[in-house]
């Protein structure tokens, strides 16, 4: 076990989140292809919390559900305690909710729901500011740009800290005011407890601020701090799709950077998009309008040509994925080609030096090393040895109208073109299948299967001249 300290982490998820204007609760939309919530909790586990606890409240089930189904593909492995607020009255009573798990810690990290680009070094820094000092409490405070719709810090006469002024209740003096309230603190957690049971209900919505609480905590004559963030994006909260969008530029824009540090050319940056996580190896180009989705890992060297779709999946070295090629929950190994214009749906597997080519899909199936298909065919649950070359518009027909057949092609079979395989069906090694076939009985190794009516010419029955 690694030593924990006795701080708990609390993230509020609770609040309807009614500007996103949204069915699906505000934790759960996504920035870079992963849950905002999902950010958060990153960032609590990093700081290697006694506890992370999490209240939850507007949608709550949908909330926890994914929540729980999320965190291993998230990378959380620490065990996450769910608090219910159901009074929905501000971040305040949010807090409120969590009391039974606050009271067991002496230090409390409260974080807001909505700030996915917080980083825990800085969360760590002022937890540290905190600790160095016998102060009640420490809110993270910045400077940005533009505070409209952010708590105002307000601070007295010699600097220091006197209360938070929400954008509802500020006069236009106080607007004026950049310095905001980032929405992290951290809390002595007995002091916190009074505070939260003299907060009073507040502003046009009567709700309880938890930014009261360090006002409270202030005449109890206690030390409340400001730690200033040195860069105002970890704050930007996201209450509105505007906002939404905004975090999701600078998130795509650092993974475009990031990729290029490691060694990938991005032949137009601002028109690649590629998910948190995506990990791609030296010397691979990517050309505009590509998609790098999920859990996805690519290769060296390997060339995505324009338009280029990949989610879930892992793609070798030395691939080239041409124009179109639409890729999810696949495997392709080394010295592929794909496209223009391929589809892999889940579960297919391309070994080394395969080819799939224009208008040809592939569904749950393996193509064998080395082997072709080339043009317009459908390849659904087929085994496929090496060395096979599938003629043009090829169809394994798969499905009987209730259940989904096999096919398995051997090593070095020869397909001529538009062969229908109906499944379950197996041909062997070395065997040839005549252009045009329907094959639906087991082919001999080395033989030729044909299956089409002869042609026949009957005299004299072509266009009079
Ligand atoms: C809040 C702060 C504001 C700060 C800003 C930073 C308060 C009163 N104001 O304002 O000073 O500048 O964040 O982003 O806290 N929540 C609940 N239950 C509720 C209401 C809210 O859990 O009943 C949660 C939300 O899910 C969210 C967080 O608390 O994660 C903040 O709520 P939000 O409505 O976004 O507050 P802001 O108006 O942004
Ligand atoms: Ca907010």
């Amino acid at each position: 076990m690694v030593a924990k300290n006795n701080l708990c982490v609390l993230i509020l998820a609770a609040g309807k989140g009614t500007r996103m204007k949204s069915s699906l609760p505000k934790p759960l939309h996504t920035v870079c292809g992963f849950p905002i919530v999902s950010y958060i909790l990153k960032a609590a586990q990093a700081l290697n919390p006694a506890a992370i606890g999490m209240v939850v409240g507007h949608g709550a089930q949908t909330v926890m559900d994914t929540v729980k189904a999320g965190l291993s593909s998230w990378g959380i492995s620490s065990p996450i305690v769910f608090a219910e607020q159901t009074d929905l009255s501000g971040s305040g009573s949010a807090v409120k909710a969590a009391l039974p798990l606050l009271q067991k810690f002496e230090t409390v990290l409260i974080i807001n729901g909505d700030t996915p680009l917080l980083r825990a070094e800085t969360l760590q820094e002022m937890i540290n500011l905190f600790k160095s000092t016998q102060a009640g409490a420490a809110v993270m405070g910045v400077k940005v740009p533009d505070p409209y719709g952010y708590g105002r810090i307000i601070r007295g006469q010699n600097g220091t800290f006197e209360r938070i002024v929400e954008e509802s209740d500020a006069d236009a003096e106080t607007k004026q005011i950049t310095e905001i309230n980032s929405g992290m603190y951290v809390f002595n957690s007995k002091m916190l407890q009074t505070a939260l049971s003299q907060l009073t209900p507040q502003g046009p919505k009567k709700e309880y601020y938890l930014t009261d609480t360090l006002y409270l905590i202030k005449q109890m004559n206690q030390q409340v701090l400001v730690y200033t963030g040195s860069n105002y994006m970890e704050a930007l909260g996201i209450n509105s799709r505007v906002q939404l969008a905004e975090v999701e530029q600078i998130l795509r824009n650092e993974q475009r950077n990031r990729l290029m540090e490691e060694g990938v050319s991005l032949i137009s940056p601002k028109d690649v998009y590629a998910d948190a996580c995506v990990q791609v190896g030296e010397d691979t180009v990517i050309y505009p309008g590509c998609y790098l989705l999920g859990n996805t890992r690519i290769g060296r060297n390997c060339t995505l040509e324009s338009g280029v779709y990949i989610k879930d999946s892992v793609i070798g070295d030395n691939v080239t994925l041409k124009m179109g090629t639409y890729i999810e929950e696949s495997t392709v190994e080394e010295n592929c080609q794909l496209g223009p214009y391929a589809h892999l749906r889940p579960l297919s597997v391309l070994k080394k030096g395969a080819k799939v080519g224009n208008f040809s899909e592939i569904k749950k199936s393996v193509i064998g090393e080395g082997s072709k298909v080339n043009h317009l065919s459908y390849i659904g649950d087929t085994q496929m040895g090496a060395g096979v070359n599938v003629g043009a518009g090829t169809i394994t027909c798969n499905y009987d109208g209730k259940n989904k057949h096999q096919t398995i092609i051997e090593d070095h079979v020869f397909v001529g073109s538009n062969v229908n395989f109906v499944a379950p069906v197996t041909v062997h090694e070395y065997a040839k299948i005549g252009a045009g076939s329907t094959i639906t009985k087991e082919v001999a190794a080395e033989s030729l299967g044909i299956a089409r009516a002869r042609q026949v010419v009957l005299e004299k029955k072509g266009v009079k001249k």
